[in-house]
């Protein structure tokens, strides 16, 4: 085949290419007629320019012209219907209306939340306020006004995590404080002594948040957890009011209208006791989460004792009170049998997703 040939063969491929072109329906077509035309290595017009190399010089001009001219025709003519085919086209973002609905994802409260809030609902239906108080305490409110100054042997139990740099010292009940030092709070009843040295009794609060004490993590121990407390004061408060109040809670939370009181100790009640709850799980006969012995332990209680009320200005032969401090995380175990504390802090969705919206 000679190279004029080769020309004339050119210039009749601008009618093939129109005629192709015309025949055009769909976007994958267009895409197949470019790539045969336009494709960098086996395109047609490469191929001419390939001829352009072995071509006789005297005929390299011409023959470059004409690919040139076809080149030129080729793309402006593409460039012109792939701005058709972009407009007739699905818009990129486009929503297909076709496709299933997405539901969405909803959260799920913690149980941690559902404990304190049905804590609170409690509480505030028997005509409770709830309060929040400072995390960052000092060792007035956490111990000395509850009654355990200097080196009482009771703040051995809290394993407390101290704070270098002090806050502010404590505003002085009766007692001065002794020891300015800032600590993180080992518990909630420090939330008795902030409200009582501010408001005159009577008193009906539940304070509820987070404590802290150095405790390794185990299966039972955070060094961060929660507590509620609750501190009723009036006239005439007894310990039956306590034992009245402590039944309706648990009878509210776990269901369980037996309670039963054990002596104990606290330094700021006399006296104390701790409250057990009947077994909700085995009613009592003995099982694994009672420890067989019928009773769950779930909070310490007691009678305010006087000293409390002398730190705090109140008047020890007026008044009378009842206070009893319980874990969150302990009622969230016993309630859903939650064997592993740590599993309330890893925000693993598949714990957490078991619980109530
Ligand atoms: N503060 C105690 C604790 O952290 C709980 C407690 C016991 C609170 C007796 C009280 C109480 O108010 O009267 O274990």
């Amino acid at each position: 085949m000679s190279e004029q040939n080769e020309i004339s063969r050119i210039e009749a491929a601008r009618e093939k290419f129109r005629a192709a072109l015309a025949e055009v329906r769909t976007s994958s077509e267009f895409q197949e007629l470019r790539n045969s035309w336009l494709g960098r290595k086996s395109g047609r017009i490469a191929e001419y320019t390939s001829l352009l190399k072995t071509a006789a010089p005297e005929l390299k001009k011409e023959l470059g012209r004409a690919i040139n001219e076809l080149r030129s025709i080729v793309e402006t003519a593409i460039a012109e219907r792939e701005k058709e085919f972009g407009a007739s086209a699905r818009p990129k973002n486009a929503v297909d209306i076709t496709l299933p609905g997405r539901a969405p994802q909803l959260g799920h409260r913690h149980p941690l939340s559902l404990v304190r809030d049905e804590v609170m609902e409690i509480f505030t239906r028997l005509g409770y306020q709830v309060l929040e108080g400072p995390e960052i305490e000092d060792d007035y409110h956490n111990f000395e006004a509850l009654n355990m100054p200097g080196d009482h042997p009771a703040r051995d139990m809290h394993d407390t995590l101290y704070l270098e740099t002090p806050i502010a010292p404590a505003k002085a009940g009766a007692l001065q404080p002794s020891r300015p030092l800032t600590l993180l709070r080992t518990h909630t009843s420090a939330m008795q002594i902030r409200h009582m040295e501010n408001n005159p009794p009577p008193v009906r609060l539940v304070a509820i948040g987070p404590v802290y004490r150095k405790d390794d993590l185990d299966l039972t121990h955070t060094p961060m957890f929660h507590q509620v407390e609750g501190l009723v004061v009036g006239t005439g408060i007894t310990l039956a009011d306590l034992k009245g109040t402590v039944s309706a809670m648990a009878r509210e939370l776990f269901g369980s209208a037996e309670v039963r009181f054990r002596p104990s100790f606290f330094p700021y009640t006399e006296p104390s006791a701790e409250v057990d709850i009947r077994c909700f799980k085995c009613a009592g006969a003995g099982c694994a989460l009672c420890k067989k012995s019928g009773w769950i332990e779930i909070l310490g209680s007691g009678m305010v004792h006087p000293a409390v009320f002398e730190a705090v200005g109140y008047n020890p032969d007026e008044v009378t009170g009842f206070a009893f401090g319980m874990g969150v995380e302990r009622v969230a175990q016993l309630k859903w049998g939650v064997g592993d504390i740590r599993l309330f802090y890893e925000n693993d969705l598949r714990f957490l997703e078991q619980f109530g919206i």
